[in-house]
């Protein structure tokens, strides 16, 4: 039974009773909310997993932020300005969804840009054409629709209120995406040719995106256990491929994956080899681009110290009036 921060035993009666009270509440579907009293493990799990999502979120503009200035129209920058916008929100919301645990902001940013947090794998490879913004909004926005439709039921509250506005926005996100693809594939040989090059970079970082294989996803137990994950990885990852492997085939594109094949007695789309050990690098920060998602985090951090010591020099005159 968990009920200490470190996720130990907790022997004491009264802990036991409360936990088997707490489970009881999960059990019947009930939201926790932040007055509410959750095992120490609960709380931590909480503040580990949406704060690394909000990082996920505000570093994810970054990727497509390099393309505002080179967007073929203007209709499309106004697109992918009011999506990285939403990313933007989507940040704010789940670092306040974070602060409701007792986590305070500055400790939650201290902890990224230390690089002791973590953010999505994903947001860690280049832009390199503009199919990237295309591919990004149809792959990896559904992959995130696919995860944060699943926690939309997740039993903390706030964490679950806060996504359902979220994948309302997300559903955009990945309709302007698909749009994008949809005219490349359509397109001149060369714009074909430029959104399969895409197809191919982004299909592994994307697989990855919805964390490792079960057998080897140390947190998924618990999370399930305890309501926050309704979903394991590898099942989530398998409603993606049954989904998107069957529209990218009917716009002639291909899945850059040998061993993709359909089975008929489960229904479902089997692949080849994810390369983990890609994974786990990028992980570790040894990607193609986090060092560059980093600097721009931090030199962004730098740039709004004014703006927090402003605020701070306003609200001790507030308090001191
Ligand atoms: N990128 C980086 N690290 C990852 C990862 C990924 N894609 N997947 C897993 N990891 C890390 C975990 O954080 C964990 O490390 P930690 O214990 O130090 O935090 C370790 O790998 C083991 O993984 P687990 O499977 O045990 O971890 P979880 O059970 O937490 O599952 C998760 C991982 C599915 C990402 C889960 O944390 C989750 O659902 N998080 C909330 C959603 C989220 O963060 N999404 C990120 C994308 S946001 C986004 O896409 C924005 C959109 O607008 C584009």
């Amino acid at each position: 039974m968990y009920g200490t921060t470190t996720g130990e035993i907790d022997e004491t009666q009264e802990e036991q009773e409360r936990l088997l009270a707490f489970e009881a509440r999960i059990a019947r579907g009930e939201k926790i909310e932040p007055g509410d009293w959750m095992p120490a493990e609960y709380r931590r799990q909480l503040i580990r997993m949406i704060s690394q999502h909000a990082h996920s979120e505000i570093v994810g503009q970054l990727p497509e932020g390099a393309w505002i200035t080179r967007a073929p129209s203007l209709r499309r920058k106004m697109i992918l300005l009011a999506k990285v916008q939403d990313e933007a929100g989507h940040g704010q919301y789940l670092y306040h969804a974070a602060e409701t645990l007792g986590v305070r902001r500055e400790e939650m940013l201290e902890a990224l840009l230390a690089g002791k947090a973590k953010y999505s794998n994903v947001f860690n490879y280049p832009t390199l054409t503009w199919a990237d913004v295309g591919v990004i909004g149809y792959l990896v926005d559904f992959a995130a629709i696919l995860n944060q439709t699943m926690l939309a039921r997740c039993s903390y509250g706030p964490y679950a209120r806060a996504m359902v506005r979220i994948c309302a926005e997300e559903n955009f996100h990945k309709k302007q995406g698909q749009d994008i693809v949809i005219r490349l594939a359509q397109g001149t040989p060369c714009q074909r040719a430029m959104v399969q090059d895409a197809i191919n970079r982004w299909w592994q970082p994307t697989l990855m995106m919805f964390g490792p294989p079960d057998h080897d996803s140390p947190n998924t137990p618990i999370l399930k256990r305890w309501g926050i994950k309704t979903k394991t990885n590898d099942e989530l990852r398998q409603v993606f491929l049954d989904t998107i492997v069957p529209e990218l085939h009917a716009l002639g594109l291909t899945i850059p994956d040998p061993d993709l094949r359909y089975d008929e007695g489960s229904g479902h789309w089997l692949i080849g080899p994810i390369h983990w050990d890609e994974f786990w690098r990028v992980v570790r920060g040894e990607g193609p681009c986090n060092k560059e998602r980093m600097a721009a985090r931090i030199q962004a951090h730098e740039d709004g110290r004014w703006v927090r010591q402003a605020l701070a020099a306003y609200a001790q005159k507030q308090t001191a009036a």
